[in-house]
């Protein structure tokens, strides 16, 4: 397994091009199942997860063809027909997203057999919410040895869906469901992210109609058909927060480019509440800071626009070097602060009490080795190293290639001292 090596103080001057949106990527990916035309996807992040996502779509019946385009790397994808409508346990277990095809595999043929995703890392994230919105739907849902048996031999029907709380992954679900539906359906106290957004402009592009996705109420007048259609990306908003987290804590001057500023308004905020000089452009941003000690700040994670659960960890990275003790509060997961005793081999001085984490901002971090656990938390590891004296090796990166393209290539060309180094520990390096 590859890990990375990072030589702390290093300061980061340079530009970063923002990838395609990770969670948009393969909600998009997804939606190609409504339709036996081409799906054509540009400013697509390539990362583990887009080919994992890949693989299992090429099972179910898509041709997954990966080209070039004139503006980046683009997708394609093509569903002439469902060949099976069942996606097993190894595919769904590791990476749980996959599950979102229940709601397309239904829709256009009336069938799915599709593991339960089981639990992750993060915590226990069960998926009541998706089951109970396609039942509304007027799905038939059988549960059997960790498998979803899934009919709507007549078709799904529009619906009202009330959400008790927000959730991402539940208001996709149902909305690539409703798509294809007879009648119409509403979504009350829908998630309101911008993939949300990003996954309504695409289908609305293929021909369906749904209006008002990325507020809480969302609008869906079913069709009997959708078309291909041609889709760019959103830029990936957690990729946006991590790098200008990179550049507030090594220091220096780094502009964020192909990317949206108001996606991370709330990261902002608390950014320059503690100190970190940040301007916003029309292709991003640049955050700057001089070497002044930062300012600790209190932050609860929060549906958007609130401050997002995917930047906690990066964030405390930050706030272990701030002057004074911060406060978070993670509202979304209940286990997001696996990276607190990693954060403290590295130095940090942290203390965990049920949801809440304190942080007393110490003097200087110092390069250990340290082990990625999940995405997020993994590169709350690399933020730290960058600002640590000396060598920290993450590792198990395998996490980080889920979600970060290029990583150690986009800081390197910051100035930053970062390496992937190629195998486990003790066996031989293959770089
Ligand atoms: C998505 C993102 C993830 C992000 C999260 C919250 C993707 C691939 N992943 O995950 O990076 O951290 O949003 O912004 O887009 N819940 C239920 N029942 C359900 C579904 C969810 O109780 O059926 C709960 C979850 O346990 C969690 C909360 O709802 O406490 C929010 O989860 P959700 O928004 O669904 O997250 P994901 O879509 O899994």
């Amino acid at each position: 397994m590859d890990r990375i090596a990072i030589i702390g103080g290093a300061r980061l001057e340079g530009e970063i091009p923002i990838s395609g949106a990770k969670n948009s990527a393969i909600k998009l990916m997804v939606a190609s199942l409504l339709t036996e035309e081409p799906l054509r996807l540009t400013n697509m992040p390539r990362l583990a997860d887009t080919r994992f996502l890949g693989k299992l779509l090429a099972r179910l019946g898509t041709e997954v063809t990966e080209t070039e385009g004139p503006d980046g790397p683009e997708t394609r994808l093509t569903t002439r027909e469902i060949v099976s409508g069942f996606a097993p346990y190894d595919l769904v277990r590791q990476m749980r997203a996959s599950f979102n095809v229940l709601g397309p595999l239904l829709a256009r043929t009336g069938q799915a057999k599709v593991s339960l995703p089981g639990g992750c890392a993060i915590g226990a994230r069960p998926v009541d919410l998706h089951l109970k919105s396609l039942e509304a739907l007027g799905a038939r849902i059988d549960l059997h040895e960790g498998y979803v048996y899934a009919q709507a031999p007549r078709g799904l029907k529009g619906a009202v869906i009330d959400f008790p709380i927000n959730s991402v992954g539940a208001t996709e679900h149902a909305i690539l469901a409703a798509v294809l539906a007879d009648g119409d359906t509403v979504l009350q106290n829908a998630a309101a992210e911008p993939e949300l957004a990003d996954l309504a402009d695409c289908l609305n592009a293929m021909g369906a109609k749904v209006s008002g996705a990325g507020t809480r109420t969302v609008e869906i007048r079913g069709v009997s058909r959708l078309s291909g259609g041609t889709h760019a990306v959103i830029p990936d908003r957690i990729e946006t927060g991590t790098y200008a987290m990179a550049a507030a804590i090594a220091g220096g001057e780094v502009r964020l480019t192909r990317t949206r500023s108001d996606f991370i308004q709330a990261l902002i905020d608390k950014m320059v509440e503690a100190g970190v000089d940040v301007t916003a452009h029309n292709d991003g941003l640049t955050v700057k800071r001089n070497g002044a000690r930062l300012n600790a700040v209190e932050v609860t994670t929060d549906p958007y626009p609130g401050f997002a659960t995917d930047l906690q960890a990066q964030f405390m990275a930050l706030m272990t070097l701030a002057d004074g003790e911060s406060v978070f509060r993670e509202t979304i997961f209940e286990n997001r602060f696996m990276h607190v005793p990693e954060l403290g081999r590295l130095g940090a001085d942290i203390t965990v009490h049920g949801g809440e984490a304190r942080v007393r901002g110490v003097q200087s971090l110092e390069g250990a080795q340290v082990m990625a656990t999940d995405l997020r938390a993994s590169v709350s590891l690399v933020i730290a190293g960058l600002a640590a004296r000396g060598e920290t090796v993450v590792n198990r990166v395998y996490h980080l290639d889920r979600g970060f393209e290029r990583l150690e290539e986009k800081l390197g060309a910051c100035g930053a001292q970062v390496r992937r180094l190629k195998g486990d520990p003790g066996e031989a390096e293959v770089e």
